[in-house]
């Protein structure tokens, strides 16, 4: 038996690699067009793994997600490959259509045809997961209950409305179709290799590095933090035992106000690498211009995904941003490569070999 997975040369897809080779021995192929948010230096420990196999692809190509299809056979394939960032999705929204809406098209496609030449019991054990958002329902109030599975669809921006648009595809494809697909809709992940543009990595990185740690707006926005390691077990969970056809709210439910999350951050580091001069990194906040259509509150209410399948998180955001903190003072060479860009070379030299194969 084998998986393909989309997109695992970035934040959440590494990590559900190496969570999946922890729990599993099955194979698993991932396919990356490697954008700027791939980075195959989150997979260098696995890159020699026989189990591991790593496919320089478009998820969009046609022609190599038929061939890999054919030659892999997998029983599933997991779809994390997407443009992820709000803010890049405002500068520039063609790439988020491009890949979120239309890639997913193409990949639904293809495993619809692929489907098709298997025999009926590994045709009704065929599974396609799509990993999507809690943005796709907009924004909360203060008081409302959180997000269910139920909520209407409110996308309040490019990426959130390109992730939507994918949901709706998955949907049909498995109403009109048959496609026995699954759906989860996550909240805001945080954890190893998560790329220094996001706020968590980003106020990290720029608190060691003495520079501004801006907060868009009145800082008073609020998300529900989930550990990635956390998702990447409810996404296997879901995999396993989810229902066809069906959808799953993943979540930490650990509300805070960004402001709360970026001064949790500024007292660790002060505890475990004080600043020489004796100051506290929280005097670097730098309140900035808001975010054009900024989402004032997301939250999950995963109690689905709880009494159906019996997924709950192990970490709450105390636990979860120990280790992550712990994690990028240890790798300051990973945040490095990022942030100069030599990532990219590293890869050029490292694996271009295995590109394509
Ligand atoms: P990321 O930006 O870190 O990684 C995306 C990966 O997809 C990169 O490796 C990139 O090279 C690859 N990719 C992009 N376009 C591709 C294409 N056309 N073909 C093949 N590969 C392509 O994103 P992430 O934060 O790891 O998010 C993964 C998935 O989870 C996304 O679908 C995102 O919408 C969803 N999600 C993310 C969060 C979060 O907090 N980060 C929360 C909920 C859901
Ligand atoms: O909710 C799930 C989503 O979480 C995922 O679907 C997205 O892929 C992922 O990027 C994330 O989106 P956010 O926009 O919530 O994450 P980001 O880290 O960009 O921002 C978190 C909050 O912090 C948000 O309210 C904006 C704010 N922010 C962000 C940055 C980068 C700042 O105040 N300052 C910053 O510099």
């Amino acid at each position: 038996m084998t998986i393909l997975a989309t997109g695992c040369a970035g934040f959440i897809g590494s990590n559900f690699v190496h969570t999946w080779l922890e729990q599993t021995d099955e194979p698993i192929v991932n396919v990356d067009k490697l954008t700027y948010a791939g980075n195959l230096s989150n997979l260098k420990t696995v890159m020699n793994d026989a189990r591991h196999t790593f496919v320089h692809a478009d998820l969009a190509n046609r022609e190599v997600m038929d061939e890999l299809l054919k030659v892999h056979r997998p029983r599933a394939i997991i779809n994390f490959a997407a443009e992820s960032h709000v803010d890049r999705s405002i500068h520039s929204p063609i790439e988020f259509l491009q890949t979120n809406i239309l890639g997913t098209f193409h990949l639904l496609e293809a495993a619809r045809d692929y489907r098709s030449t298997l025999q009926t019991e590994e045709a009704s054990a065929f599974r396609f997961l799509h990993v999507s958002t809690d943005e796709v329902y907009g924004s909360l109030s203060p008081s409302e209950p959180g997000f269910d599975e139920l909520h209407r669809y409110e996308p309040n921006s490019p990426y959130s409305a390109s992730k939507a648009s994918s949901d709706h595809l998955v949907r049909a494809w498995h109403h009109t179709y048959g496609l026995p697909t699954l759906t989860t809709n996550c909240s805001n992940n945080y954890g190893p290799f998560h790329f220094p543009e996001k706020l968590i990595p980003l106020v990290i990185h720029n608190a060691l590095s003495l520079k501004p740690l801006p907060i868009y707006g009145d800082g008073q926005q609020i998300r529900d933090w989930l550990y990635v390691k956390d998702h990447c077990e409810a996404i296997m969970t879901v995999l396993s035992k989810g229902t066809p056809g069906e959808v799953y709210n993943i979540g930490g439910n650990q509300e805070k106000t960004n402001l709360e999350v970026v001064k949790t951050i500024c007292a660790k580091l002060d505890a475990l690498r004080p600043k020489t001069n004796g100051g506290s990194y929280a005097e670097q906040i730098t309140f900035v211009k808001d975010r054009a259509g900024h989402d004032r509150r997301y939250a999950i209410d995963a109690s689905k995904i709880k009494s159906t399948l019996g997924w709950t998180p192990k970490e709450d955001f105390a636990s979860g941003i120990e280790k992550t903190i712990a994690w990028y003072l240890d790798h300051p060479e990973w945040v490095e490569s990022v942030v100069s860009g030599a990532y990219k070379d590293w890869v050029q030299t490292q694996y271009s070999e295995r590109t394509g194969s």
